[in-house]
């Protein structure tokens, strides 16, 4: 049994938030559909239950074995975790009287036990259910309650196991991480050695032994999760990592020759391949957002196709895949479905992707692939660049490309990108850009009419880019970006800020 956690998952929209705060207690954990085949009680030194849409009285409820872990291993219930545990035990669940979602604070805490050490009456936890736990089943013992919920946790006398109605992964339970690091640490025993240091020792240690002596190779794309990626890797295995940064020609301005640049002196064995005009040739009168997505997929294999042909003998491919990009989710009907995206027609694969996977960070979350990345020495100003996307600037042209319309873009761009940075507003952005409308408006400028392009820009934060707002940023840096932009940008006359959230908006505006 190793020192990992496992945490199953009954459909809750924040069981990647447990396995967050899991890991920010330098504790390892996995998460897997409760209903999944991969994982093995016997792997892990204790059990998390994680919430569930659906109700322990509803028609199918989510259900599982637990005779391998309950009374024999540490294990923790979270909302339909803890109604699990009280209704198919003897308990007794039925609908709450009373609104039961957001903010709660514990109105008794029984001090004696160890899941609420440190943690006091009045301490603020956030719930969110519509079923309750009535009554308890023999054993059980409540050790905690709000105003509203009279077993808002409980422990089975003699066991191991513990449960909550609230939620403590999320933020507004302030001490939520309290209480995860009273569970698993003093009452489950586990170690705190999930640190970046282990991760990348470890990590490379293991790609030395997977990989020895054959070639890999890698597209970098800038970004943060490819460049930790390559770093790690080489550290593993040196020059037999082949790194191939394109220049798609939808990159921001200068950002080809500049990063480039970075990556050679980071002593990353990198190929720049500019490629930008087969790029403009395939984009050559298209205006529909996915018909431009897929032509640079296109270009971009092809390209990626050519060079990594061009290396002798590799074997394996390098992708800066990340955690979130591979835990399986659970579907409507409770059946686990895979989230990886690309299916690839087998008779016509492009060579490269015969080759072997290697996929150092598909067990880490963004977070820590930034940590990982400090803690190699990689720059920081590297590691907090925001998100940018694939098609590039492609996608932030509404209609067709053409490469006037990319040099103005990466103009107005960067007027505002280093706009941020020059008034310590870009960290606390999470995603910042400018899109070129397909719209001309009259305008002045001296006495001349002008009638040219309008411009927005859009800054948002996020955690994960699934969710977002507008920043708020503020007035007189507005002000100053838009007089910049149009008086240093031939062609655009007029500027706008969008103010729209996700959802109903998206990120990007195609
Ligand atoms: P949306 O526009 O869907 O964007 O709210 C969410 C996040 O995804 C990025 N994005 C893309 N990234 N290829 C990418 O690699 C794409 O086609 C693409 N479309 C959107 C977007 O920049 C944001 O971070």
């Amino acid at each position: 049994m190793e020192n990992k956690i496992l945490i199953l998952d009954f459909g809750s929209q924040v069981t990647q938030l447990i396995a967050r705060r899991v890991r920010e207690l330098n504790i390892y954990c996995e998460i897997h559909p409760y209903n999944s085949k991969k994982y093995n009680f016997d792997d892990y030194k204790a059990v998390i239950l994680s919430g569930s849409p659906h109700s322990v009285r509803g028609e199918n409820p989510p259900k599982i074995d637990l005779s391998a872990v309950k009374g024999k291993k540490p294990l923790l219930g979270i909302c339909y975790g803890a109604q699990y545990l009280a209704h198919f035990y003897d308990g007794e669940v039925g609908s709450s009287n009373t609104r039961e979602y957001g903010r709660a604070n514990l109105s008794y805490v029984n001090t004696e036990s160890p899941l609420f050490k440190n943690i006091a009456i009045g301490s603020q936890v956030w719930m969110s259910h519509s079923d309750t736990i009535l009554s308890l089943p023999k054993n059980y013992k409540c050790i905690a309650s709000t105003h509203d919920v009279k077993n808002a946790a409980y422990e089975i006398e003699g066991e191991q196991t513990y449960a909550i109605q609230f939620h403590p992964e999320v933020y507004h339970s302030t001490d939520g991480k309290q209480l995860l690091e009273n569970f698993l640490v003093h009452i489950a025993g586990v170690s705190q050695e999930w640190t970046s240091d282990n991760f990348v020792d470890s990590t490379v240690a293991g790609i030395k032994e997977k990989v020895g002596n054959d070639k890999v190779v890698l597209g970098l794309s800038g970004g943060v999760d490819s460049t930790v990626a390559a770093v790690l890797l080489q550290k593993a295995i040196g020059d037999n990592l082949y790194c191939i940064f394109v220049n798609n020609g939808l990159l921001r301005k200068n950002e080809y020759s500049s990063v480039l640049k970075q990556y050679e002196g980071m002593g990353l064995n990198v190929k720049g391949v500019d490629a930008t005009q087969q790029f403009y040739d395939e984009l050559a009168g298209l205006s529909d957002p996915e018909a431009k997505r897929k032509a640079i997929g296109k270009v971009f294999i092809e390209v990626f196709d050519q060079e990594a042909n061009l290396i002798e003998g590799v074997k394996w491919l390098a992708q800066g895949t990340i955690y979130p990009d591979v835990i399986e989710s659970i579907s409507v009907d409770g059946g686990p479905s895979a989230t990886i995206k690309s299916h690839h027609n087998v008779g016509g694969l492009p060579d490269f992707m015969k080759l072997k996977i290697i996929e150092p960070l598909r067990m880490i979350f963004k977070d820590e692939v930034r940590r990982a990345g400090a803690s190699m020495g990689i720059d920081a100003k590297l590691l907090g660049r925001h998100p940018f996307p694939g098609p590039g600037l492609a996608i932030r042209i509404l209609g067709d490309i053409t490469p006037e319309k990319v040099a103005m873009l990466q103009e107005v761009d960067a007027i505002f990108i280093n706009g941020l940075r020059d008034h310590g507003l870009y960290d606390k952005v999470w995603q910042a850009g400018a899109i070129l409308l397909p719209v001309q408006s009259v305008g002045v400028m001296g006495d001349e009419r002008t009638y040219e392009k309008a411009v927005a820009l859009r800054a948002v934060e996020s955690t994960d880019g699934m969710t977002a707002d507008w920043v708020n940023l503020p007035y007189e840096f507005l002000q100053k970006v838009s007089n910049d932009i149009i008086n240093k940008v031939k062609g655009v006359n007029r500027v706008v800020y969008d103010i729209s959230s996700k959802p109903p908006a998206t990120i990007e505006w195609e």
